[in-house]
């Protein structure tokens, strides 16, 4: 059984969302296996790569919002602004030698699955309805390689 395992409440039913919800838990799994292995170093770099993750998942979700005329465009934008403002802390916690990764990591899970349950669920029908258009298909593919390059 994992930390964090993914179910269906989770789903927006927006497929380029829910892969990256998904990414984002599957690295919250691998900084608690990382903290449970006391493997300092490899907390240290799970930990950066799930900020960076996720700082640029809200970036995209942010532009994807925005062009399907979401009405709660900025308050939505606030919301990821302040969660990585606390994260930020977080971080300058740990490199002062303070060890909150624990906090950081239940604080990420307990956020998210939050954040997901209700401010993203709450622009699904919209940005469905915008994709289903299919009027933005280029820049969706085109954002997506360039923020998520493999
Ligand atoms: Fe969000």
């Amino acid at each position: 059984m994992s930390y964090f395992t993914w179910d269906s409440s989770l789903e927006t039913g927006i497929e380029a969302i829910d892969v990256q919800h998904r990414q984002i838990v599957d690295y919250i799994n691998r900084l608690h296996d990382a903290i449970a292995e006391n493997d300092r170093a490899s907390v240290r770099e799970v930990l950066d790569q799930v900020v960076d993750y996720t700082l640029t998942h809200f970036a995209f979700e942010e532009q994807m919002i925005a062009r399907a005329g979401y009405r709660h465009l900025a308050s939505h934008t606030e919301v990821h602004r302040v969660f990585a403002e606390r994260v930020r802390q977080y971080q300058a916690r740990m490199e002062q030698g303070e060890d909150v990764s624990k906090k950081l990591l239940s604080d990420l899970r307990i956020w998210l699955t939050n954040h997901i349950k209700n401010e993203d669920r709450d622009y699904s029908a919209v940005v469905k309805a915008h994709l289903q258009s299919g009027e933005d298909q280029g820049w969706l593919s085109r954002t997506l390689g360039r923020m998520f390059p493999r």
